[in-house]
């Protein structure tokens, strides 16, 4: 069961900071590392643009054929979405907008929370997403909730896909930024919102060094 499994749970927005965060902090907690968005992405970029607009039938089946699994543990952990790393295409804004898009229907949201819950239960994890302290694993033992003005996280996407040598339009960005922080804030199901148990932190003006220690400080216990 969930709650004999050691659960920490990282929420916020995209670019907050969270997914090099939760990676270290996994690392040095010892637990697997699970980026829940990389689930939606995933579907995502199997069913294309426009795939929100797939009947809901069409979208369940694939959903039900698709397994996910971790291998490894720690800043190394895999997921492997039907055996296979995800691909570097489905790190894009664009990819990104998509799961977005996904990410209201009801149907995707019930499949991946019952895939994510299916992983916590075997492993002991820190799972990164957007309701993972509110809906996923509500009985989490550690929650933290990374947020950050729409400017300082449009200015850090550019930097990470810059080096991932990807074309990166600041402007661009940030739009895409409020675009979607609006959409997964204000959906019915799930919207993005910290756990009433979560410590909230603004990494705006921290390092990434002082939120990974922040972190494991408080979830070490
Ligand atoms: O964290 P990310 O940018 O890779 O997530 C992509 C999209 O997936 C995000 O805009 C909303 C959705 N998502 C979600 O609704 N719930 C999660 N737990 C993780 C991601």
């Amino acid at each position: 069961a969930a709650e004999s499994r050691r659960i920490v749970t990282i929420d916020g927005p995209a670019g907050a900071g969270k997914t090099t965060v939760s990676r270290r902090a996994a690392g040095e907690l010892g637990v697997a590392y699970l980026d829940t968005g990389a689930m939606f992405r995933a579907l995502a970029l199997a069913l294309g643009e426009g795939g929100h607009r797939l009947p809901e039938a069409t979208i369940d089946a694939r959903l039900a054929a698709m397994t996910f699994a971790l291998e490894g543990s720690g800043a190394d952990t895999l997921l492997l979405v039907d055996g296979a790393p995800l691909p570097d295409a489905a790190r894009t804004e664009r990819v990104g907008g998509w799961a977005s898009n996904l990410a209201v229907l009801p149907v995707v949201r019930r499949r991946l929370r019952l895939a994510q819950q299916a992983l916590g239960a075997s492993t002991d994890l820190l799972a990164e997403g957007r309701d993972m302290g509110t809906v996923v694993f509500p009985e989490a033992r550690h929650k933290f909730f990374l947020t950050a003005s729409p400017e300082v996280r449009a200015g850090r996407r550019v930097l990470q896909l810059e080096s991932l040598g990807k074309p990166a339009d600041y402007e661009a960005i940030l739009e895409a930024i409020r675009h979607r922080d609006a959409q997964d804030q204000n959906r019915a199901e799930a919207p993005l919102v910290a756990a009433k148990d979560a410590l909230v932190i603004d990494t705006s003006d921290l390092t990434e060094d002082a939120v990974v220690a922040r972190i494991v400080a408080a979830a070490a216990v």
